[in-house]
């Protein structure tokens, strides 16, 4: 039953995404011409807060907004995807706002994230508003959009409180050694890897050894994604390297939140590590089939459709196969 599964909670941030779609993105000192533009509930903390609750966990939200015109998008952006705001902080001033390009052709995005309200989520507030909701057993989900000092707290009570700790370090920035040892599952992509260990990724033996990096500090599993050449990964049971489905990329914004959220979800209600890491995968794909960030995270339902399609094709591909023997 929903009221007895665990439930996700994020600690994170909360914008309003301003996007402009174009034919391309201007090289520097350039204007272009775009073609379409949106104004929606964005920021990673949001958008897995969102991806959890369209993949059928409970799902809370702990971060900060402003009082602005913003206000209202973001807030009803989260409810109305039924995302549980009342751990949500109300404060003077702007909310947080991201400025996104996205290059119809490629699907590519540049994004320049400015905190506002977000950076008022300091290490104190988020402790008590965490210590008031989570339970153990319950999945924590935390970026690095909110001030480092608050991504680090969060992470020390929610493993003191026996929650899943997962970390999606994006965008990517130097942590302090004494966290790894509270973080469940870290879900860099290549360059944030990079970043974090100081090893070049570029193919899957990298990608293992950088999650070995990980797992040597005490992190127990480590997703490190690689776009359209899939994801490995690292934990006791060794390395794995996983493929993701071929999809028409329309949009790239979003997809490790959609993968983050789906994976929180699948945890806390109680599927096995296979199911939501592949719930994840699917879930990211779908992601960059749409355009838009909370816009384009698709539902449970979604998922199921993908997953049973894909296994669909893979069957009528073997029979193919027998037959032409
Ligand atoms: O991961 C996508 C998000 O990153 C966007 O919604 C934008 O807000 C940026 O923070």
């Amino acid at each position: 039953m929903r009221t007895t599964a665990s439930k996700v909670v994020v600690v994170g941030s909360i914008t309003a995404d301003l996007t402009a779609f174009g034919r391309r993105l201007p090289v520097p000192g350039e204007t272009v011409i775009g073609q379409s533009f949106t104004l929606v509930l964005g920021g990673k903390g949001a958008n897995q807060a969102l991806a959890a609750a369209r993949a059928g966990a409970r799902s809370t939200m702990i971060g900060c907004i402003g009082d602005d015109l913003f206000r209202d998008i973001v807030l009803s952006g989260l409810r109305d995807g039924g995302v549980d705001t009342s751990s949500v902080t109300s404060v003077h001033g702007p909310t947080g706002v991201a400025h996104i390009r996205v290059d119809n052709t490629s699907g590519q995005n540049d994004i320049v994230i400015v905190p506002l309200a977000n950076s008022s989520l300091t290490p104190d507030l988020a402790e008590r508003k965490l210590r008031a909701v989570a339970r153990r057993g319950d999945v924590l989900m935390l970026q690095l959009e909110i001030p480092l000092e608050t991504a680090f707290r969060a992470a020390i009570v929610g493993h003191e409180l026996g929650m899943t700790v997962i970390l999606d370090p994006a965008p990517a920035a130097i942590l302090p050694d004494e966290i790894w040892p509270c973080i469940d599952v870290v879900t860099p992509n290549e360059s944030e890897a990079t970043v974090l260990t100081g090893i070049k990724v570029c193919h899957v033996e990298s990608a293992a050894e950088v999650g070995r990096w990980f797992l040597e500090r005490g992190v127990r599993a480590a997703l490190i994604t690689l776009g359209d050449k899939g994801i490995v990964q690292v934990n006791e049971a060794g390395v794995q390297s996983r493929s993701t489905p071929k999809v028409d990329v329309l949009d790239t914004t979003a997809a490790g939140d959609a993968f983050a959220g789906n994976l929180g979800a699948g945890l806390a209600n109680g599927r096995t590590w296979d199911e939501s890491v592949t719930r994840g995968i699917y879930a990211g794909a779908l992601a960059v089939t749409a355009a838009g960030a909370s816009t384009s995270l698709p539902t449970a339902d979604d998922v199921d459709a993908f997953i049973k399609s894909q296994n669909d094709d893979r069957k009528d591909m073997s029979c193919a196969k027998t037959q032409a023997r």
